[in-house]
């Protein structure tokens, strides 16, 4: 799967993790940045991943930062991004299964990278479930 990942200063290592983790599953991956540990500001990289996967040159976006909940907030105010900040494997899931979600936030500051791991492992492993949950989606499609 073609997928952008990114994060700010915070997320910085943890993307390392994610990138290799993608790399070993065989997905099709682009670092969308930063490229080092100095503070950046996330809705810069935030929307890089979240456009990209709008304009459907990636097919999903991976975003991290402290807390998951910065870069969720500005993903989110990129039309067609449904992005899901999840706090656990099952929130994941959950996130694919009856939200569609396309891009998968969590925090690289409270999570540790065995975590990280079993919440791509989530991530990956569920679908969209459709019929009542397209629905739901439809009207938040048509809001804005
Ligand atoms: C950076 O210190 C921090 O504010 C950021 O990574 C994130 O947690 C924002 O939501």
């Amino acid at each position: 799967m073609k997928i952008a990942v990114g994060s700010d200063h915070a997320g910085y290592e943890m993307k390392k993790y994610v990138l290799s983790w993608l790399e070993g599953q065989g997905h099709d991956i682009q670092d969308m940045g930063p490229f080092s540990e100095e503070s950046v500001d996330y809705p810069d990289f935030a929307r890089k991943v979240a456009e990209s996967v709008a304009e459907g040159r990636h097919e999903q976006g991976i975003l991290m930062c402290g807390t998951g909940i910065g870069v969720s907030i500005a993903a989110n105010k990129v039309h067609g991004i449904r992005a899901a900040l999840a706090c656990s494997p099952e929130f994941a899931a959950l996130a694919r299964q009856h939200n569609n979600a396309n891009v998968l936030c969590f925090s690289a500051r409270f999570n540790d990278t065995s975590t990280v791991g079993r919440i791509l492992e989530s991530w990956f492993g569920a679908g969209f479930e459709g019929g009542r949950h397209q629905r739901r989606i439809d009207k938040i499609e048509s809001c804005c």
